[in-house]
């Protein structure tokens, strides 16, 4: 069919009608927002002559989505995640804001309520015979290379199997395995006491995965530890770190690799003493670098739906 009707008087003005542009009440932000979004599609279907089954097929794919719970993992698939750091990169360029830790997407696997503990925590509750201990720590500073006290330092990753306690389908962990938080005295320091995580991968047989295949891309994130580390009187920072090594490195998924977000792990012995489950762990050092608000304002704490659970 080549029949152009977009611009057409009818097709404009049942996009008006449909977002209630010109109509009373409702919230005119969310107004304006829903009638490019609908304006865009209506677009691409008379662009690209999209045929009634692909449009029904579609809207069948957004059920499904749901029904999965997977449409923060798909936004994070499509680069849609990856594109808003991109964008408060780009701000953050434009009033001359630099040095701090690289921002990188959070993804849609984090659980509030871990319990905070001062300066260390051991992460891991539950036994994983397939995962080696591990130790992440580091400093807090600002930019100046001052250490920042009272920083509390959340830190989630996945066990042996890449699966995220909380999320994990076979049911093998408790609440909060390797998930901690801790806060940082006035040196700065913060320490995990863990075990090695593997990659991530999307759900073999979910609509995440069913998009990716037949885009010919897999679902699959290099291994990594996600953190948010907060303060009072600096931006809230949302990062991970890859392990070093991962052949997924620079094949990730969700596109949250970034150059300087992959510290060197090193080998050590010792383990024993600090309560790890081998003498020999993998200790990784990741200090991180907070920038200073912004107007008095924390221009990137980001309000996104989050699972919680007790302590
Ligand atoms: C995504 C991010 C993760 O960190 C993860 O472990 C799984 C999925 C995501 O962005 O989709
Ligand atoms: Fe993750």
């Amino acid at each position: 069919m080549s029949a152009k009707v977009f611009e057409t008087q009818e097709v404009q003005d049942l996009l008006k009608s449909a977002a209630n542009v010109d109509g009373d009440g409702g919230n005119v932000r969310f107004k304006q927002i829903v009638h490019r979004l609908l304006s865009d599609l209506f677009k691409a279907v008379d662009d690209l002559d999209i045929t009634p089954d692909e449009i029904w097929a579609g809207v069948n794919y957004l059920n499904k989505l749901g029904q999965d719970g997977e449409a923060a993992l798909l936004a994070a698939g499509l680069g849609l995640e990856k594109y808003l750091d991109i964008r408060m990169d780009a701000e953050d360029k434009a009033i001359g804001l630099a040095g701090g830790t690289p921002r990188t997407i959070e993804g849609p696997l984090y659980v509030s309520g871990a319990p905070l503990r001062d300066g260390m925590t051991k992460m891991d509750i539950n036994p994983d015979e397939d995962a080696g201990p591990l130790v992440i720590r580091g400093t807090v500073t600002d930019v100046d290379g001052k250490p920042v006290a009272n920083a509390v330092v959340e830190c989630w990753h996945a066990n042996s199997k890449g699966f995220y306690s909380h999320f994990d389908p076979t049911g093998a962990q408790s609440d909060f395995n390797l998930r901690g938080a801790v806060k940082t005295g006035a040196d700065g320091q913060y320490e995990f006491r863990t075990l090695m995580p593997v990659g991530y991968g999307c759900p073999p047989h979910g609509s995440t995965q069913q998009l990716l295949n037949a885009l010919a891309r897999h679902g699959n994130r290099p291994a990594h530890v996600h953190f948010f580390v907060s303060s009072d009187d600096h931006r809230k920072l949302t990062t991970q770190f890859n392990i070093e090594g991962d052949p997924l490195i620079w094949d990730d998924f969700a596109y949250a690799t970034r150059e300087e977000l992959i510290p060197p792990v090193t080998e050590k012995t010792g383990g024993a003493a600090l309560g790890l489950k081998d003498d020999a762990y993998k200790d990784i050092e990741f200090n991180f670098v907070l920038t200073p608000l912004v107007q008095g304002k924390d221009n990137q704490v980001v309000h996104r739906l989050r699972a919680a659970a007790a302590a």
